[in-house]
């Protein structure tokens, strides 16, 4: 038995609403509160208190503590602030950074002394520099059916998740990111609001129905189990290694070109980096991990491994297939000869397998990767198609009609109310489910079309017969004469 896991993906670039939570330039003051955000490359004005001595420091995030500016009433010349990013303002009083960058954040001192040189009163202001919230994006994955697990991650500094009200049930954070867990119950629109201090950005996405998965996620492929391991495109896979001295692991892709994915060793320091970067070698696991699996990712993974003396040990291969899942599971049906239907079952994604309702896999066949049925007339009603490959499956019903009587009818119908030409040619009619309500109708109208053409044919004929009848009734007249 199968482990039947559903599994979707679909991401949204869009993006919805975007804003700023502080003003442009920021203003912090080392009088009002000791905290003060500022967005990665924003203006900042830091105006200071009017005395006669002033110094001013940051301790940075390394605890190191610089001095930036010294400042005297007295002294002729402007100060000069370290680093020469910041300015200061003597007009205003006031330090002005143009672009905030990270390494400005800090914990600035600010040491005020009077003419004397009296220490007078120290402040201090702790400055957070965060990117804004950015690249907000959605995907869902289907854990089992019915339920659905909802992602939401996002670039930027410090980031909060919030998500569609009625749906901040079960929130969890991963690595910054942010999931949902859902039942089946949850259909239609998921939005997820990022915010950090400075900045918030929202994203939302549609829910559709997961099609059936044939693999777990992540999928374990193991070179020593099975030498076939089937992927579906964006899932994640986990390929563990086996735990020896020396392992050297490549691909051999679809162009027959070998390329070194992972050379490690036990007694190296730095962890290993796979190429390409895409994979991730988990030092503690002796895992190599891929996020999303894409098309190009299939092929034959092969893996040596070596003893401490460097002397081959074993050789492993395993055949890596990845593909896309059943989407889009389409039927349509024409009718080629009065009683006689033709259904057709299409489909998105690889290596497709189709499967009928069971009364009626008499006489499937393949036509372009697509199924067709031939049925008599006595099939009336739901025609289930079923669509498979080795990750995922999908179906789709669709409502059978009669067939009307004259098939020259139906063929002139099916090019003029689908636009589609199926694929065994012109003369055979397609009417999709959902536009044969109105087919009878046009049906009708062609066949009095026909009606009427006929007759005018008839008429044609009469006058043309008569005129040749009367020219030779006249030829006759004139032989007479
Ligand atoms: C700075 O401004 C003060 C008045 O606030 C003034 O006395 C001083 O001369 C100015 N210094 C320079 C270098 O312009
Ligand atoms: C300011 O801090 C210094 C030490 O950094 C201290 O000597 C001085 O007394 C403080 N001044 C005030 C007004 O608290
Ligand atoms: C990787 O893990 C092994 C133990 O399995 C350890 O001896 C080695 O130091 C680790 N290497 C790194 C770079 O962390
Ligand atoms: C595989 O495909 C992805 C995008 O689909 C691309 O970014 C990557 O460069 C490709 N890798 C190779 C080795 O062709
Ligand atoms: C691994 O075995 C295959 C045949 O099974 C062979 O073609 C390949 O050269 C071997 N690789 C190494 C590195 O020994
Ligand atoms: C089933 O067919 C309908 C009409 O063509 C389509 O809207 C729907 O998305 C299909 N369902 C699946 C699961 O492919
Ligand atoms: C078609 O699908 C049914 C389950 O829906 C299964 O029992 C049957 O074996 C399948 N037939 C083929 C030919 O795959
Ligand atoms: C076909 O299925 C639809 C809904 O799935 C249902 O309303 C209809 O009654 C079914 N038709 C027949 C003939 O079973
Ligand atoms: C059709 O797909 C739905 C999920 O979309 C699934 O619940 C159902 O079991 C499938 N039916 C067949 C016959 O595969």
């Amino acid at each position: 038995m199968r482990i039947q896991v559903i599994f979707g993906i679909l991401w949204i670039f869009t993006q919805a609403a975007m804003g700023l939570l502080v003003q442009d330039p920021v203003v912090c003051r080392f009088t009002e509160s000791n905290q003060c955000y500022v967005a990665l490359g924003q203006r900042l004005h830091l105006p200071m208190p009017l005395e006669e001595k002033l110094e001013l420091k940051i301790i940075d995030m390394t605890s190191t503590s610089h001095l930036i500016i010294r400042y005297r009433k007295i002294q002729s010349n402007p100060p000069k602030p370290n680093p020469p990013r910041w300015q200061f303002v003597n007009e205003s009083k006031t330090m002005i950074l143009t672009s905030a960058e990270r390494s400005d954040s800090g914990t600035y001192t600010l040491d005020t002394y009077d003419a004397n040189g009296n220490s007078k009163a120290n402040y201090t202001l702790q400055l957070n520099i965060e990117a804004e919230v950015s690249s907000v994006k959605l995907s869902f994955s289907c854990l089992s059916p019915g339920v659905m697990k909802v992602y939401c991650s996002a670039d930027g500094d410090n980031l909060r998740f919030n998500w569609t009200p009625d749906l901040n049930t079960l929130p969890q954070l991963e690595n910054g990111n942010s999931a949902l867990i859902l039942n089946k119950d949850h259909h239609g629109n998921v939005t997820c609001r990022v915010e950090n201090h400075v900045s918030y950005n929202n994203n939302t996405t549609e829910l559709h129905p997961c099609p059936g998965l044939l693999v777990q996620d992540p999928v374990v492929c193991r070179f020593t189990e099975s030498n076939q391991c089937y992927v579906a495109l964006g899932q994640r896979l986990h390929l563990p290694m086996p735990l020896e001295e020396k392992l050297e692991l490549n691909i051999i892709d679809k162009t027959s070109t070998s390329r070194l994915i992972l050379r490690y060793r036990k007694i190296q320091s730095n962890p290993p980096k796979p190429n390409p970067p895409r994979w991730q070698f988990v030092n503690e696991s002796k895992t190599m991990i891929l996020t999303s699996a894409e098309r190009n990712d299939s092929g034959t993974y092969t893996l040596v491994t070596f003893d401490a003396n460097g002397n081959k040990k074993d050789n492993y291969t395993l055949q890596l297939n990845i593909e896309a899942e059943v989407s889009s599971v389409k039927l349509s049906f024409s009718c080629l000869s009065p009683g006689v239907m033709k259904v057709y079952c299409s489909a998105d994604g690889d290596n497709l397998r189709f499967n009928w309702t069971s009364d009626l896999n008499t006489l499937p066949q393949l036509e372009n990767g697509n199924s067709a049925l031939i049925l008599n007339k006595d099939h009336h009603g739901n025609v289930t198609c079923r669509v498979e490959n080795h990750v995922s499956y999908n179906n789709n019903t669709t409502e059978l009609h009669p067939c009307p009587e004259s098939t020259t009818s139906a063929s002139f119908l099916a090019q003029f109310t689908n636009g589609k030409v199926p694929a065994d040619g012109p003369t055979t009619a397609v009417v999709t489910s959902t536009l044969s309500n109105d087919g009878f109708m046009v049906f009708v109208y062609v066949w009095l079309c026909e009606v009427i053409i006929l007759l005018s044919l008839l008429v044609g004929a009469f006058c043309i017969h008569t005129r040749i009848y009367r020219k030779q009734k006249i030829t006759e007249n004139q032989e007479a004469l």
